[in-house]
C-alpha cells in the first residue's frame, strides 16, 4: 500500500490506562497494521483519565512516527468513535470489594452498552471491534447487543492472550520454542473456567499430546499434566500475574490485542479468539464464546468439523454454562 493512503482509524477506550498505554506505541510504529497503512488514533476516556490520555499523546507526538497522521484524546464516545476502523475496547470498570459478578456485570453494562450504540452511530461501515476491559466476553455481547446495525461477527472478545500463554506452556514442557506449536484451542469465556486445548495442537507437525506422551513419560502421564498443571496454569494465569506483579497482565494483554488485530486483518491459519456463536459445537447462538479460528483477512470464522472428545466436551460445556449465566444475569436486570 502507498504509504499516502487514507489512515485507518484506530479508536482506544481506557487509553489513559496501563494497557492503553502499552499498546498505543506499538499501533504508532505500525505493529498492529503493517509498515505500510497509516493510522489515526482516537483515545477515548472518562474525565478522570483524560490527563493520562494527554500526556500519552504528547508523547506519541514525541515519537514522531512515520505512520501516526493525528491524535485525538476525548471524553465523548461520538466523538471517539466518529470514522472508526478498528475499535479497541479496553476502559472497563474494575472489580471492587465487596462487588458480586452480577453488580460487576450491571456496572460493565453501563460502559458498553452506550459504547456499543456510539459504534453503531458514528463508527465506519467496516468498523471491527475488539473487547479486552473484563468481563470481555459479556461486554462484547452487551456491545454488540446495542449496535443491531453492525453485524455481530464484528465484535471479539480477547481470548488471544489465553491462547499465547498456552503456547508458551507447551513450549516450556517440550523446551520447544512457541513458534513451533500450531493449531492450538482456547474454549469459552476468558475466565478460569476456559479450556486450553492441545487435542488438535501440532508441535513442528507431530500432534502435541503424542510430542507431550514422549518428553513426559507416556500418555498417562501427558494426560496428568495437562489436567493437572497445563489447564489450570493457563486457565488462572491472569490472577498469577496479578499475585506476582501486583497488578493485571499489561505488556502481554497489549501484545495479545495487537496479535488479535493483526493476524485478522492480514490473516492466520489458526488461532482463538471469542466471536458470536452461530451454534459451531453445540454453543448457544448468539454467545460470544472463544473458538478455534482462522481469517482470510476479512473477519474471524470459526474452524468447524474437529472431532470434540467426552473430556473436552465437558469442559466446553462449564464455560459455556458460565457464558450462559453471565448473559442471563445481564438479560434480568433488563441490559439486554
Ligand atoms: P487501567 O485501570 O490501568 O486502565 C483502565 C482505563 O480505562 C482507565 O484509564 C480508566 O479511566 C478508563 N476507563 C474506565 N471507564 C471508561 C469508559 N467508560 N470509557 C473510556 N475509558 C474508561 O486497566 P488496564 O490494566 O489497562 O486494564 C483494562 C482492562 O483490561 C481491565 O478490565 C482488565 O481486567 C482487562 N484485561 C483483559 C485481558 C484479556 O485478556 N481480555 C487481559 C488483561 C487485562
Ligand atoms: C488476564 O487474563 O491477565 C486478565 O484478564 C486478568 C484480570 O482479571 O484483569
Amino acid at each position: 500500500m502507498a504509504p499516502d493512503a487514507t489512515p485507518t482509524t484506530v479508536t482506544i477506550t481506557g487509553a489513559g490506562g496501563q494497557i492503553g498505554y502499552a499498546l498505543l506505541f506499538r499501533i504508532a510504529a505500525g505493529d498492529m497494521l503493517g509498515p505500510d497503512r497509516p493510522v489515526r488514533l482516537r483515545l477515548l476516556e472518562i474525565p478522570q483519565g483524560m490527563r493520562a490520555a494527554e500526556g500519552a499523546a504528547l508523547e506519541l507526538m514525541d515519537g514522531a512516527f512515520p505512520l501516526l497522521s493525528d491524535v485525538e484524546v476525548t471524553d465523548d464516545a461520538r466523538t471517539g468513535f466518529d470514522g472508526c476502523n478498528v475499535a479497541l475496547l479496553v476502559g472497563a470498570r474494575p472489580r471492587t470489594a465487596g462487588m458480586e459478578r452480577a453488580d460487576l456485570l450491571e456496572a460493565n453494562a453501563g460502559i458498553f452498552g452506550p459504547q456499543g450504540a456510539a459504534i453503531a452511530h458514528a463508527a465506519a461501515p467496516d468498523v471491527r471491534v475488539l473487547v479486552v476491559g473484563n468481563p470481555a466476553n459479556t461486554n462484547a455481547l452487551i456491545a454488540s447487543a446495542s449496535a443491531p446495525d453492525v453485524p455481530a461477527e464484528r465484535f471479539a472478545a480477547l481470548t488471544r492472550l489465553d491462547h499465547n500463554r498456552a503456547l508458551a506452556q507447551v513450549a516450556g514442557a517440550l523446551e520447544r520454542p512457541a513458534a513451533s506449536i500450531a493449531r492450538m484451542t482456547i474454549w469459552g469465556n476468558h475466565s478460569a473456567t476456559q479450556f486450553p486445548d492441545v487435542d488438535h495442537a501440532v508441535v513442528d507437525g507431530m500432534p502435541a499430546r503424542a510430542a507431550l506422551a514422549a518428553r513426559l513419560g507416556g500418555k498417562q502421564a501427558a494426560l496428568t499434566w495437562l489436567d493437572e498443571t497445563f489447564i489450570p496454569r493457563v486457565a488462572k494465569r491472569g490472577a498469577e500475574i496479578i499475585e506476582v506483579r501486583g497488578s493485571s497482565s499489561v505488556g502481554s494483554a497489549a501484545a495479545a490485542a495487537i496479535d488479535h488485530v493483526r493476524d485478522e486483518t492480514a490473516g492466520v491459519a489458526w488461532t482463538s479468539a471469542a466471536v458470536v456463536s452461530h451454534g459451531e459445537y453445540g454453543v448457544p447462538e448468539g454467545l460470544i464464546c472463544s473458538f478455534p479460528v482462522s481469517s482470510d483477512g476479512t473477519g474471524y470464522r470459526v474452524i468447524e468439523g474437529l472431532e470434540v472428545d467426552a473430556r473436552a466436551r465437558a469442559r466446553i460445556d462449564a464455560s459455556v454454562a458460565e457464558l450462559v449465566a453471565e448473559r442471563d444475569a445481564v438479560a434480568a436486570r433488563g441490559l439486554l
